[in-house]
């Protein structure tokens, strides 16, 4: 394995935050150390000299896009955080705060698609429940895979219940055991890019929810706040935050009031 220096580990955590605003600190330097290592191998570079040439001073633009993508972290699950989606349905599904119209959905960190897909899922069990879901991550990596729609044996046993996966899955290719997300779910879901550090385009929103869920603890705290403040600007009246399970709004914004459901989820309403 190539073994990487610290200059080249500095410029490059440094480059990462500026560009997708993730963290790389000294104390995980080796995370990265280890997905360059792999980058170079799977791209034959074989020197430190070979690799510094290319990433300063040759600027190479289609090495340094493949290393911000490798920077994410992409983990996710199906219906992860539970309580999340029990509180989204008692107070978004059952509680019809948009009353008829279509409601407009933003999962900001869509990461592989199991999200927008559980959130798509979801709307589906509420009868006459209209709306669309716009699906946004940094990593085109991951966005093939949400268009692609397919998962493996593993990845829907995590978190996919039982009548989900038969109602709203098909077998794929039943040799290496994979399933497809139904054209039913598929299509009401749309992804692209967005970087959520960049400006945004300026069709994009007004919403109605906006999950942005275990993206924001790679960014600094006034990061945070930035891009929450966005998102509050974009959101209608009445208009809900979703967080990640481990997640608060707390000393990052107080234009919202919390939600708390009995099952332990929270959601952030936007202050009238
Ligand atoms: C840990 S995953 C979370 C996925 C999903 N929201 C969940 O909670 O299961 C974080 C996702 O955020 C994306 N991400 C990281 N930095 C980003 C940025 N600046 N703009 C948009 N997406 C970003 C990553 O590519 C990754 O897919």
């Amino acid at each position: 394995m190539l073994q990487l220096n610290a200059q080249i580990l500095k410029y490059v955590a440094q480059k990462i935050d500026e560009v997708v605003g993730i963290q790389y600190t000294e104390d995980n330097y080796y995370q990265l150390e280890s997905r360059l290592q792999d980058l170079c191998k799977s791209l034959k570079i074989e020197s430190t000299d070979t690799l510094w040439k290319l990433i300063y001073h040759d600027q190479d633009a289609k090495i340094m896009d493949q290393i911000y993508d490798l920077s994410t972290n992409n983990e996710t699950s199906f219906f992860r955080d539970p309580t999340m989606y029990a509180a989204f349905k008692d107070i978004i599904l059952e509680g019809r705060p948009f009353g008829n119209r279509t409601a407009q959905l933003w999962c900001a960190a869509s990461s592989t698609g199991q999200e927008p897909y559980s959130v798509a899922m979801m709307c589906e069990t509420a009868p006459g429940f209209s709306y669309e879901i716009h699906a946004t991550d940094f990593s085109n990596r991951v966005l093939e895979r949400c268009r692609h729609g397919v998962y493996s044996n593993l990845e829907v046993q995590r978190g996919l219940r039982g009548e989900f996966k038969r109602d709203f899955f098909e077998a794929h290719d039943l040799d290496s055991n994979q399933w497809k997300i139904k054209d039913s779910i598929r299509n009401k879901v749309s992804f692209e890019f967005l970087n959520l550090i960049d400006r945004w385009p300026p069709d994009h929103g007004p919403f109605d929810v906006v999950f942005c869920r275990n993206v924001l603890i790679y960014q600094t705290v006034e990061m945070k706040k930035k891009i929450i403040e966005q998102i509050c600007d974009i959101l209608n009246d009445p208009g809900y935050l979703i967080l990640g399970g481990t997640e608060s709004i707390v000393g990052l914004s107080n234009r919202f009031d919390s939600l708390s459901h009995h099952g332990g989820g929270v959601i952030y309403q936007k202050k009238g």
